[in-house]
């Protein structure tokens, strides 16, 4: 529903207040001086109107901004945008890997420098507001998909494996990626990406993935990696003090853009569902994935995803894993848990073949820990 710019200016300024919670802001401290200076400098709301009404989010002028300092590391955005100088210092998207510095404090002036740089490039800010949708891929997601994946039986029979939202289809790589979740060891061990995860709990087996034969995205907006302004992109929607994961995703772009990426098809994971998983060979099983995807659909969507996927059981035998923040899916079904709920967790869901629902463990959103369930 449409609604009348000032209602929209009171969401937004709603938005920046509740941005970060009180305990980040020593985590983030750019832009919590930016959420403080949006309660008194208009232009931080104002712009944010430009952008399409379902994309009217700080997060996304935050992103445009990371993106144009990215874009520019010796630009005036540079001195505040750790991110931007240490893209510039390692020699950009396609560089070696390399171990990031701890992080240092934020220099004073962030607020004044921001506003002018606004009112200096506003085309360029307002051009991707228009055009761009704030989209994260995180890999550290890989630790509970293989998880998850380790838990179909029988064990050995290969996967054709479909992420649903996938955006850049980095997370359709997870086994070139180095696992290591508690003491099991899972993908090469020379991989230049590794997920540390740790394992809360006691497992009953070693864990084990099964080997993926096949794969395939499908996302509303794909990012393409091989794409500069995509890549960019992609690392922009990140908050700018975390060197550690924004090198990690750097690392695996650089794998994606190297290998040629996994195809990720453009289209919606109710609608397209169906046309993306056809062509999946027969012979391998069948296993469709989303991780915190059905968090942006409405209750009504996510009772048409599962009814879509329920659809395609009836054609074939289909394994349905998800990772989704239980408050967030009220439209689908989630099972009770074995264990006490974990403020916070979001939880791993098997729909088997058989259509028997479980939880299978609850984990940090990032993936940084796992919690085993069932
Ligand atoms: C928060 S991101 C998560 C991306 C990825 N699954 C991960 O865990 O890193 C949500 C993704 O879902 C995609 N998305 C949202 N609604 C969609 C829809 N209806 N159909 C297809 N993709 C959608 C977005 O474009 C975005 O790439």
């Amino acid at each position: 529903m449409a609604t009348g710019p000032e209602h929209r200016r009171q969401l937004i300024a709603r938005r920046w207040a509740g941005l970060l919670g009180a305990s980040d802001a020593a985590q983030h401290p750019l832009y919590t001086e930016l959420a403080e200076l949006a309660r008194h400098e208009p232009l931080l709301t104002e712009l944010i109107l430009a952008a399409p009404e379902d994309q009217q989010r700080p997060n996304l002028l935050l992103a445009a901004l990371h993106d144009l300092a990215l874009a520019a590391p010796d630009g005036p955005l540079a001195p505040w945008y750790p991110t931007a100088r240490w893209l510039a210092a390692t020699g950009g998207l396609d560089a070696e890997p390399a171990e990031p510095p701890p992080s240092s404090p934020l220099p004073e002036g962030a607020g004044s420098a921001v506003v002018r740089f606004l009112t200096a490039e506003r085309e360029a800010v307002v051009e991707l507001l228009r055009t761009r949708a704030t989209q994260t891929n995180e890999v550290g997601r890989c630790a509970p998909l293989l998880y998850g994946l380790s838990k179909l039986r029988p064990s050995d029979a290969p996967v054709a494996l479909v992420d649903l939202g996938a955006s850049a289809g980095l997370n359709l790589a997870c086994d070139a990626y180095r696992v290591e979740l508690g003491p099991f060891h899972l993908g090469p061990p020379g991989s230049p990406v590794v997920l540390r995860t740790e394992l809360r709990g006691e497992v009953d087996e070693p864990i084990v993935a099964p080997r993926i034969a096949w794969r395939r995205g499908l996302d509303r907006t794909p990012l393409v990696p091989s794409r500069d302004e995509d890549a960019r992109w992609l690392l922009a929607c990140q908050w700018p003090d975390d060197l550690e994961r924004f090198e990690r995703t750097r690392r695996a772009l650089r794998l994606a853009r190297r290998d040629g990426g996994v195809e990720v098809v453009a289209g919606d994971v109710v609608e397209d569902l169906a046309a993306v998983v056809e062509p999946a060979p027969a012979g391998d099983r069948l296993v469709l994935f989303h991780s915190w995807v059905a968090a942006y659909l409405t209750a009504q969507r996510q009772t048409q995803l599962a009814d879509a996927v329920r659809q395609l059981g009836e054609e074939r035998p289909v394994s349905w894993l998800f990772l989704e923040h239980p408050r967030e899916v009220s439209g689908l079904e989630i099972p009770l848990l074995a264990t006490e709920r974990i403020p916070g967790s979001s939880l791993l869901v098997l729909v088997d073949e058989e259509r028997r629902a479980r939880v299978l463990a609850q984990c940090h959103p990032h993936g940084t820990w796992l919690r085993p369930d069932a």
